[in-house]
């Protein structure tokens, strides 16, 4: 029930009519029997908007596509994970306070642990080199894999990524269809948006000959399909949603929700 005691959550980004955070986090609140809610806010001026969350005292919000790397600046204190991929995904109000912290990684983390097959890869691909290959590259780098190749269509995007890194993985760098390199991987990540709402694959699947396909997307992305549709070992982005979003539930409110209830109170929105 919401009173005046009621505690404001949400999420910044634009678009976001189509998030399904609200869904869980709202379910989650309610199983764990939190006075709070959780909303979407379709931001135009992330300035504006960090003032109202300031002046409103929005205890916490998730933040989303384009204003990740943008609201950085506008923190009081921010973790060093965080600091490190200069990109925030969850902002906590702490009596006025804003600090930064970034759940992806983690996220990726949990998901590359429990969806990879081999547990002895050697050969990893990223493919993408924006922000979104940032976080898993830093995961990757967390869980000390030492060396991965980057494929990317701006051969810059993916030097800088790699300068970025330069003294914790070692990065090479190639071009998207790179056969002889993705036909020795044993895991291809997609970091981009490509075949999201089309038939595109940002690299050739007939290249691919034993690699496990992973995508940072929950919907199933037309790489994830094709390569299904191969016998590869595929796995979309469901249980890093699910996961950054238990990082993220976990600093606003110190509860560990249970994955599989989250899971539930968003598998409809998955279609
Ligand atoms: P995000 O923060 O979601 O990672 P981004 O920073 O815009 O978004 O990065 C998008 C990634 O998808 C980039 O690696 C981009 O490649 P470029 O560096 O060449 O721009 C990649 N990408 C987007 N559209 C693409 C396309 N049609 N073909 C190949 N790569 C594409």
């Amino acid at each position: 029930m919401i009173n005046s005691k009621t505690d404001v959550y949400g999420i910044i980004g634009n678009p976001i009519r189509h998030s399904l955070s609200p869904t869980l986090h709202t379910k989650m609140f309610e199983l764990y029997s939190i006075n709070a809610v959780y909303v979407a806010f379709e931001v135009n001026d992330i300035k504006s908007a960090v003032k109202g969350l300031r002046a409103l005292n929005i205890k916490g919000v998730n933040v989303t596509v384009p204003y990740k790397e943008d609201i950085v600046g506008f923190m009081d204190e921010i973790d060093e994970d965080a600091k490190r991929l200069k990109a925030v995904n969850t902002v906590k109000n702490v009596s006025g306070k804003l600090i930064g912290y970034n759940t992806d990684y983690l996220g990726f983390t949990d998901m590359f642990k429990k969806g990879i097959k081999n547990h002895n890869v050697k050969n990893i691909v990223v493919v993408g080199a924006g922000g979104a290959a940032r976080a898993v590259v830093y995961a990757l780098y967390k869980m000390n894999i030492k060396s991965i190749y980057i494929l990317n269509r701006t051969p810059k995007h993916a030097i800088e990524l790699k300068d970025d890194f330069v003294r914790l993985i070692d990065i090479k760098i190639s071009h998207l269809n790179d056969r002889k390199v993705l036909s020795a991987a044993d895991v291809v990540i997609n970091c981009t948006s490509v075949g999201l709402n089309n038939d595109e694959t940002p690299v050739n699947v007939n290249f691919i000959d034993k690699a496990e396909i992973m995508d940072i997307i929950y919907k199933d992305s037309s790489l994830i399909k094709k390569a299904k549709s191969k016998g590869l070992n595929t796995i979309n982005g469901v249980d890093m949603f699910i996961s950054q979003a238990f990082y993220a539930f976990r600093i606003f409110t110190g509860v560990e929700f249970d994955k599989n209830a989250a899971y539930n109170s968003i598998k409809e929105g998955l279609i």
